[in-house]
């Protein structure tokens, strides 16, 4: 299949126009069947070392849960605090949607049973894999203008139990997603000069034959 250069475009409008969303952007509108199905195929399609599709989704639709995790999440937050006390902007933050989103879901690595073909010398390989797949689940929500948020403030052990997952499992990502009344521009962090955008030229070297 070739693809179009309005294609290429539109992709890039997506991946430019893609946000993390926090609790103070989701509306309470539920997602339609069919889209949330669209998003979980793209998160499906993503490489995977080995084809080994290491990936599994728990969605969590139930508040006790998610008021348990929010604590957690809250704990964290405290801890976090103190590490940018010379921070202003952080107690200001928001930083996560948990109780504020459609859904919550948990993102998981199911861990090998058997060897996989390219993870032999390099074991993270298949975590990477699940963050592969959550890009692809982002970038299919932001094009059914739905936002998703990373939450990374909670510690994966305590999320892990109050969600009752085995020790097969390594918790990957904690995420939120539902619609939003609106999706920045730019990211919310580059607004507040948190931190600056990195140039291209920042993030590309190269290395030439006439290198030593
Ligand atoms: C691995 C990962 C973890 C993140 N954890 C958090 C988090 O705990 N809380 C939060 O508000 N944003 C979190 N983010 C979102 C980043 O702050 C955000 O991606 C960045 O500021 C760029 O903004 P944008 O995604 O809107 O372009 C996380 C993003 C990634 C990729």
């Amino acid at each position: 299949m070739n693809f179009t250069l309005q294609d290429a475009q539109a992709l890039q409008t997506i991946l430019s126009a893609r946000r993390d969303v926090r609790g103070n952007r989701y509306i309470d509108k539920a997602i339609e069947s069919e889209t949330l199905e669209a998003i979980f195929h793209a998160a499906n399609c993503a490489p995977s070392v080995g084809f080994s599709q290491p990936w599994e989704f728990i969605l969590i639709n139930n508040s006790d849960l998610r008021e348990k995790v929010y604590a957690e999440f809250e704990k964290e937050n405290k801890k976090a605090k103190k590490i940018f006390i010379a921070d202003t902007l952080y107690p200001s933050l928001k930083l996560e949607g948990i109780k504020e989103a459609a859904y919550n879901i948990a993102v998981l690595y199911k861990k090998p049973t058997k060897a996989i073909l390219g993870q032999t010398t390099q074991k993270k390989v298949g975590e990477y894999s699940v963050v592969c797949a959550i890009q692809n689940l982002w970038l299919m929500a932001r094009a059914y203008n739905i936002g998703v948020g990373w939450v990374s403030i909670l510690k994966p052990k305590k999320i892990k139990k109050i969600l009752g997952i085995s020790s097969q499992y390594k918790l990957i990502a904690y995420l939120t997603m539902g619609y939003v009344n609106e999706f920045l521009d730019q990211p919310e962090l580059q607004i507040l000069n948190w931190e600056i955008k990195k140039e291209l030229t920042e993030v590309i070297s190269t290395r030439n034959n006439n290198d030593h």
